[in-house]
């Protein structure tokens, strides 16, 4: 409770500064920033971490009942998991038995930029991390009015762990607000639960409409899949609700169907998934397969897949670890070709501008650099040689060396 007065406390403060400040920000529309066509989005060497999202305005559809069940499914499978909750009422995590109401460092501060997601993210069972979120998650959308690359938080802040994990499961509160928007932009699938039980196929329709636009604007592909959840096969409805589904959406619905099954209700209540309570029940079963389906599509997934750090770069909107200039410098003579080459530019080599110095003949470039540790060698008229200037070195492939730049 002392925990949640002062958050809500902090975002009262929150609020009012940005309301002063909000004037300032100019409200970009994400339209005007668009390049032309979708980029080139999967980065060179980058592993593609799958990124699934589960939407739908309509509550109580059995959003966080999937999230909750097909992440601890995937992690007792070995896959590294991270769940997101990007809903206020923060029941995955307390579907998952985690103490909501008590984390310090939730999503709200991961997505106002003040911690690294690496500080929220917390360890709820062997290759299962989640990073969890409370009520004051609710003021994200006000405090954020006005503020540029909104949108983007959630994807911004995944960056730095996308490598460390093999799925990304975002639960999404019954709307479709910013909060939603931030979780599709950062995701590439979307699963809409669809209740059978109180299904209306307008309201389907006015969803993958939204859906459609969102994808348009966040100017990449997502692929959208209909679970039909809370299915009671002995009812004439129910079978003639799934009839048409499949008619309506034949590419887009999963083979899988979610039966009701009160076992799903009551593992919730206890905080556990359904594999911790109950094997013997059809939500078992279900959410069991439905996790193998999505299994048998990891390939082609992947395949054209993405690394949200590659379309953050290609949209422009990475946010950089600050910089350095770094000026590299060599002795040749005026007359010879001095490039270099190094793992800043995919070795492949770049010129370098010719300066005397006092009487010597000097070859420099000014680089600028992120944090880390860069191999290099220069090219001097066709001969590769180590930074002469440079003791720090590092064996190459073909049992030389390459200099080596710290940072
Ligand atoms: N297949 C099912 N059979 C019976 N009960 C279910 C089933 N799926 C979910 N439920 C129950 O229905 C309720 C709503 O489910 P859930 O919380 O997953 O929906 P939601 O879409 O996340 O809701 P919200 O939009 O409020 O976040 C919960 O009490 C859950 O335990
Ligand atoms: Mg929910």
């Amino acid at each position: 409770m002392r925990f949640l007065l002062r958050k809500v406390g902090a975002l009262l403060r929150e609020l009012m500064a940005r309301l002063k400040k909000s004037d300032d920000l100019h409200a970009e529309s994400i339209e005007e920033r668009r390049p032309s066509s979708f980029p080139a989005l999967r980065q060179k060497g980058g592993k593609t971490m799958r990124k699934i999202a589960l939407v739908n305005q309509k509550g109580g559809c059995g959003k966080t009942t999937t999230a909750i069940n097909l992440a601890h499914f995937l992690a007792g499978g070995g896959k590294r998991v991270l769940l997101i909750d990007l809903d206020p009422q923060g029941h995955a995590g307390l579907g998952l038995g985690a103490e909501v109401d008590h984390a310090e460092k939730t999503i709200y501060e991961v997505l106002l930029g003040e911690i690294p997601i690496n500080e929220a993210i917390q360890s709820l069972k062997e290759n299962l991390d989640a990073v969890l979120s409370d009520v004051v998650l609710s003021g994200f959308e006000q405090v954020m009015a006005g503020a540029s690359e909104r949108e983007y938080k959630l994807t911004q802040s995944l960056v730095e762990v996308e490598n460390n994990y093999d799925y990304l499961i975002i639960d999404s509160p019954p709307s479709v607000g910013l909060l939603t928007f931030n979780g599709l932009v950062a995701a590439e699938e979307v699963i809409i639960p669809v209740d059978a039980s109180f299904f209306s196929i307008h309201g389907l329709g006015k969803l993958l409409d939204t859906i459609r636009i969102i994808e348009e604007r966040v100017r990449h592909q997502l692929n959208i899949k209909i679970l039909a959840t809370n299915v009671d096969l002995r009812t004439n409805f129910c079978r003639s609700l799934l009839e048409t589904l499949n008619a309506r959406f034949p590419e887009n619905c999963f083979n899988t169907i979610i039966n009701t099954c009160t076992r799903l209700r009551e593992a919730a209540r206890e905080g556990k998934a359904i594999a911790e309570f109950d094997k013997n029940c059809a939500g078992y079963r279900d959410y069991r397969s439905l996790t193998r389906e999505i299994l048998d599509e990891e390939p082609e997934m992947l395949a054209r897949g993405f690394t949200l750090e590659s379309y953050l770069a290609a949209e422009g909107r990475l946010k950089l670890e600050e910089e350095r200039e770094i000026l590299f410098k060599v002795e040749a003579p005026e007359e010879a070709v001095v490039q270099i080459a190094g793992d800043f530019n995919e070795w492949v080599p770049q010129s370098l501008e010719f300066t005397e110095s006092q009487g010597r003949p000097l070859w420099h470039k000014t680089i600028s650099l992120r944090p880390g540790s860069y191999a290099y060698k220069y090219l001097v008229d066709g001969c590769w040689i180590a930074d002469p200037n440079n003791e720090s070195t590092v064996e190459d492939a073909y049992g030389g060396v390459n200099s080596l730049i710290s940072l």
